[in-house]
C-alpha cells in the first residue's frame, strides 16, 4: 500500500498541473505582467497565511496537526516585509482580499478552529508547495522585476530557518505518513487537499480577470 505522503501527492497531481499552468501563473512567470500584479498576488497570500498562522499556536499541542506546526515555516512576517517593499509603509491601508481569497482564507480558518485534519491538508498544500515550486517563482520574480536575490519582495519564498529544504521535505513526508488519523479520516484529508488546490486555482482565476493581457 502506498504511504500517505504518496497518496496525497498523487491525488493532487492533476490539480497541481492545473494551478501551475493557470493563465495568471503562466503570464506572471512568463514575465508578461507588471510588478503590480505580483504585489496583488502577494497581498492575497497575506490573507491565506494570516489564517494559517493565527491558529498555529493553539494547534501546536494538537495530536493531529501539532507535528506539522513549525515556526521556521511561518511566512506572515516575511510577507509583511515584502508588502512594505512592494506597496510602501502604508500597505495595510490599501490591502484587500479578492472574494475568492476571502472564501479560501475563511475555509482555512474554519479548519484551524474546528478540524485539525483539514488544517493539515491546507498546511501541506501551501508550505510544501512554497518549499518546492516557490523557489522557481522566486527566481523568476527576481529576474522579472529586479528584486535583490532573496531580498525584499521575495522574502516569502526564502525560508531562513530551513537550510536543507530537501531534507525538511523528507521529514515532512514522514510526519504525513505517521498522521494520527484512521483510513476514513485520511481520505477526508485528501479530499480537503483537493479542495485546497481548487481554492488556489480560484484565486488565480480572479487575479487573471483583474490582470488580463492587453496584447
Ligand atoms: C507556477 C507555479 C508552480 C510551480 C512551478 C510548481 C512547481 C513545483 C515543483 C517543481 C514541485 C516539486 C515536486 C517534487 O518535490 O518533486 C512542487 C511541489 C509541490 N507543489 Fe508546486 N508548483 C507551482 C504551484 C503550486 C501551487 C499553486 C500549489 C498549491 C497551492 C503547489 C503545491 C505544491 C505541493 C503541495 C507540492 C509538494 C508535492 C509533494 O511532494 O507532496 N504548487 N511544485
Amino acid at each position: 500500500m502506498d504511504s500517505f505522503s504518496t497518496v496525497i501527492r498523487t491525488a493532487s497531481h492533476e490539480q497541481h498541473t492545473e494551478a501551475e499552468t493557470s493563465t495568471f501563473m503562466s503570464d506572471l512567470l512568463g514575465g508578461r505582467l507588471g510588478v503590480d500584479a505580483y504585489a496583488r498576488y502577494t497581498e492575497q497570500l497575506w490573507f491565506v497565511y494570516e489564517a494559517l498562522e493565527a491558529g498555529a499556536g493553539r494547534l501546536a499541542a494538537d495530536p493531529v496537526a501539532g507535528p506539522f506546526v513549525r515556526p521556521e515555516l511561518f511566512r506572515l512576517g516575511a510577507l509583511e516585509r515584502d508588502l512594505e517593499h512592494l506597496r510602501g509603509p502604508g500597505w495595510r491601508s490599501t490591502l484587500s482580499a479578492l472574494p475568492a481569497t476571502r472564501v479560501y482564507a475563511d475555509r482555512v480558518r474554519e479548519c484551524a478552529e474546528e478540524w485539525p485534519g483539514g488544517y493539515v491538508a491546507h498546511h501541506y498544500t501551501r508550505y510544501l508547495g512554497d518549499l518546492s515550486g516557490g523557489q522557481i517563482i522566486r527566481d523568476r520574480a527576481e529576474r522579472t522585476w529586479g528584486f535583490a536575490r532573496k531580498g525584499d519582495g521575495v522574502r516569502f519564498y526564502v525560508f531562513e530557518g530551513i537550510s536543507n529544504p530537501a531534507e525538511f521535505k523528507r521529514g515532512y513526508r514522514e510526519r504525513l505518513d505517521a498522521l494520527a488519523a484512521d483510513e476514513l479520516e485520511r481520505q477526508r484529508v485528501v479530499a480537503e487537499c483537493r479542495d485546497a488546490f481548487a481554492l488556489n486555482t480560484a484565486v488565480f482565476r480572479a487575479l487573471g480577470a483583474e490582470y488580463p493581457l492587453t496584447a
